[in-house]
């Protein structure tokens, strides 16, 4: 394809990593395909509504290692709207925009799908999200980073712990997938992990940390998805508000966690909540790495007209899938992989 215009928008919870995309595409994009690059602002509101810059070598120089994004992001649903996709085709054609690259996860990615195979909207997908939760590809930037500062939490409150004789939650992100809480637990020690794919049984919770200290460890931390529930009827929980994808704002098992603990087990008990500092911040060198090869992927695809697939990780290598595939259904943690670490809780 001769040099055109592409377009790059990132959308939904931003992740670290999202800087280096947009770098590898805007440098592989100008310097190998003469392409020029268009940045749309916050996430699918950018298309939407016409709010674009020009992307060069230069604006975009420094942002590698830096978190965020700098096109902001948005939860905005193109399909809230009737008019949406219609609104991104005329925004395109009035800019010359001959294809979109769309960075998100589960919603963004599903927008674009949706976009690309109901309305011939010309999109590639890159898969991003701390969760590591979208199918298709065998893992996402952002979670290594995710991870590591949830490890490095684990581990502070490992110390205080045992200064204290105390019960540490840890509350980590993870709506629908308990991958973040799963291998910061493991690499941090965790004595209790809970993720949202395995409701959980608060008795056998205090079973562990009891089991604990008649072993002579006076001190348990406790590592809980946001997305975690307990079995039915056996603790309760709190609801709150949805998004525009119909996604309801999570946080607070923690706390619900450290009432009943305390209240069952009499040992004092505190939570800590990681919230956004999981997502802010810069990228580790693995996702830093992933997601420029993520980018130049991207870039390639949207050069060679691959509209409607995504860069996937399989393995070592990057591959195409298709976007349909990868937003059909999540990638959960399976019963299997987790009850491997079974022994080494508690
Ligand atoms: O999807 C990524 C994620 O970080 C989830 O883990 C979390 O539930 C959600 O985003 C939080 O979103 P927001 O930043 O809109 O509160």
């Amino acid at each position: 394809m001769p040099g055109v215009r592409i377009g790059v928008l990132t959308g939904g919870g931003d992740c670290p990593g999202l800087n280096a995309v947009i770098r590898a595409i805007v440098r592989r994009g100008i310097d190998t395909h003469q392409h020029e690059i268009v940045g749309f602002r916050d996430g699918w509101r950018g298309p939407l509504e016409g709010e674009h810059e020009p992307l060069t070598v230069e604006s975009t120089r420094g942002i590698l290692p830096r978190g965020g994004t700098i096109l902001r992001s948005s939860r905005t649903n193109p399909f809230k709207r009737d008019d949406g996709p219609d609104a991104i085709r005329s925004t395109l054609e009035s800019l010359g925009v001959d294809g979109l690259i769309a960075i998100g996860g589960e919603d963004t990615l599903g927008a674009a799908a949706r976009l690309h195979g109901e309305h011939g909207l010309p999109i590639i997908g890159v898969p991003k999200t701390i969760d590591n939760d979208l199918a298709g590809t065998d893992m996402t930037f952002g979670f290594d980073t995710a991870v590591q500062i949830a490890t490095e939490a684990i581990d502070r409150l490992h110390t205080t712990a045992e200064s204290h004789n105390r019960v540490m939650i840890v509350e980590v992100m993870g709506r629908h997938a308990g991958w973040i809480a799963l291998h910061a637990g493991l690499a941090g020690g965790a004595d209790v992990i809970l993720i949202p794919e395995r409701p959980f049984d608060i008795e056998e919770v205090c079973r562990l940390i009891e089991r604990r200290t008649s072993r002579g460890r006076y001190f348990s931390i406790v590592v809980v998805a946001e997305g975690a529930v307990p079995r039915e009827g056996t603790m309760e929980t709190v609801e709150g508000r949805e998004d525009e994808f119909g996604h309801v704002r999570l946080g607070g098992i923690g706390q619900r966690l450290e009432s009943e603990i305390e209240e069952r087990t009499g040992y004092e008990t505190r939570t800590t909540v990681l919230g956004h500092i999981q997502r802010g911040g810069t990228p580790t060198a693995f996702d830093r790495v992933l997601a420029t090869r993520f980018g130049l992927a991207a870039i390639d695809a949207a050069h060679d007209g691959r509209w409607g697939q995504m860069p996937a990780l399989r393995g070592t290598a990057i591959e195409l899938a298709p976007l349909a595939d990868a937003v059909r259904e999540l990638k959960t943690v399976p019963p299997e992989y987790y009850a491997q670490f079974d022994a080494l809780l508690g």
